[in-house]
């Protein structure tokens, strides 16, 4: 969507793979869908380093509103979970630096039964949240069918830029219509939303995450062309820092999603997150992968038999990146290969392993490298030619 926004992918805090729809703020008054809540995960965004790094948005997610609309016909908050409102907490989220994004769903009622945003009433919704100081909107599907879809995500569109607020918009309907042409129109999609979900809700587990990275990857020639600056693919929230991803686990879905020109948005405990988890999530140099200005999605370059799989993205500057991961579940595996076989052009390659920090050895395109992939981990490198010769010079020494 040309609306000016997410011209890089939108990066930030979302509150339901790991909150959900915990509304006991009687017996669990740190983790219910409250203010209190949101203003915890905005302080913990502007305190520990996350906003520097592109971490700016706050989202509520589904159970966040009362049950009836109020008289005059608009969504209205919980009152006893947000006692000051949704814009006095945009206020709060401002005064941070921060944005605030909210979760609506066309059809009768949210997916958790919450009053929905009808053909009816998506003027009136639209206007709410911007008068509300609210900078973006989920707009999830549940409870509508294909022909009130079809109406309503381009109507929400229209009624979001009639409000005037820039609002960035996340839209669910691919995810409700399989995910794939012709049932979906990603041309479409990209004119009218700024990022969509095309396929299953995250859970907290290793076995989630590889459905989602295995339907991206199958379709990736479907969907890799869709993304671009101001239109994204989400493959959902980051889940690193919960229970269900080891170490490496939790790498390869920041190395992956990094590929995929994903949305970063973590559904986590900011507030109790450790330092391993911390510093997967606050890496530079990978969400600068991840930000890349030419917003070029990556793709699964090749399946080997060993269970190794190669990614490549192409970055600006003529960088790129590849990530190695592996499938096994043995033991350490010593990949070997050239980036000449992996489609690189004749020249030398200064190559950054992006979890080790470390400079490597320079490579020239018919180098054989060998890198060592932990079982369900990633290798992730980032490369950038050095010098570009007519003629490539073979055994030339590193030029540094
Ligand atoms: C759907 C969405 C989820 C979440 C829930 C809320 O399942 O896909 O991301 O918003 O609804 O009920």
């Amino acid at each position: 969507l040309d609306n000016g926004l997410m011209r890089t992918p939108p990066m930030g805090w979302l509150a339901w793979e790991r909150f959900r729809c915990d509304i006991d703020c009687k017996h669990d008054p740190s983790n219910c869908i409250s203010e209190r809540l949101f203003r915890d995960m905005a302080d913990r965004l502007a305190e520990d380093g996350w906003r520097e790094l592109g971490y700016i948005y706050i989202n509520i997610d589904d159970c966040w509103s009362s049950m009836q609309r109020d008289k005059q016909g608009r969504l209205q908050a919980d009152p006893d979970r947000f006692p000051s409102g949704i814009p006095e907490l945009a206020r709060y989220i401002h005064d941070r630096g921060l944005k605030l994004g909210i979760y609506g769903d066309l059809g009768t009622h949210t997916c958790g039964g919450y009053p929905g945003t009808t053909l009816d009433t998506v003027a009136v919704d639209a206007q709410t949240f911007a008068d509300w100081g609210v900078d973006m909107l989920k707009l999830d599907g549940c409870y509508s069918n294909d022909t009130v879809q079809q109406k309503g995500y381009p109507l929400m569109s229209k009624a979001l830029n009639a409000t005037g607020r820039p609002i960035g918009y996340s839209c669910s309907w691919p995810a409700y219509q399989g995910g794939l042409p012709p049932n979906v129109n990603y041309t479409q999609l990209g004119e009218i939303c700024n990022l969509w979900r095309n396929y299953d809700d995250i859970e907290d587990s290793w076995d989630s995450v590889l459905g989602i990275v295995d339907w991206f990857s199958t379709n990736q020639d479907l969907l890799q062309p869709a993304a671009g600056p101001g239109q994204w693919n989400d493959p959902d929230m980051l889940i690193i820092g919960n229970f269900g991803l080891s170490l490496e686990q939790s790498r390869s879905q920041m190395a992956l999603w990094a590929i995929m020109a994903a949305p970063l948005f973590m559904s986590n405990d900011l507030r109790t997150l450790s330092n391993e988890a911390r510093a997967i999530l606050q890496n530079k140099v990978l969400i600068g992968i991840n930000q890349d200005p030419l917003g070029i999605q990556g793709n699964r370059l090749l399946k080997e038999k060993s269970g190794v799989e190669v990614f490549w993205r192409p970055l600006s500057e003529s960088a790129s990146t590849l990530v190695f991961f592996s499938r096994r579940t043995d033991m350490p595996y010593h990949y070997k290969n050239t980036l000449w076989k992996l489609g690189y052009l004749p020249g030398n390659y200064k190559v950054y392993d992006v979890f080790t920090g470390r400079t490597m050895p320079e490579l020239t395109h018919q180098t054989y490298f060998t890198a060592s992939i932990n079982p369900s981990g990633v290798v992730m490198w980032l490369l950038s030619p050095t010098v570009h010769r007519v003629q490539t010079q073979e055994g030339a020494n590193p030029s540094l």
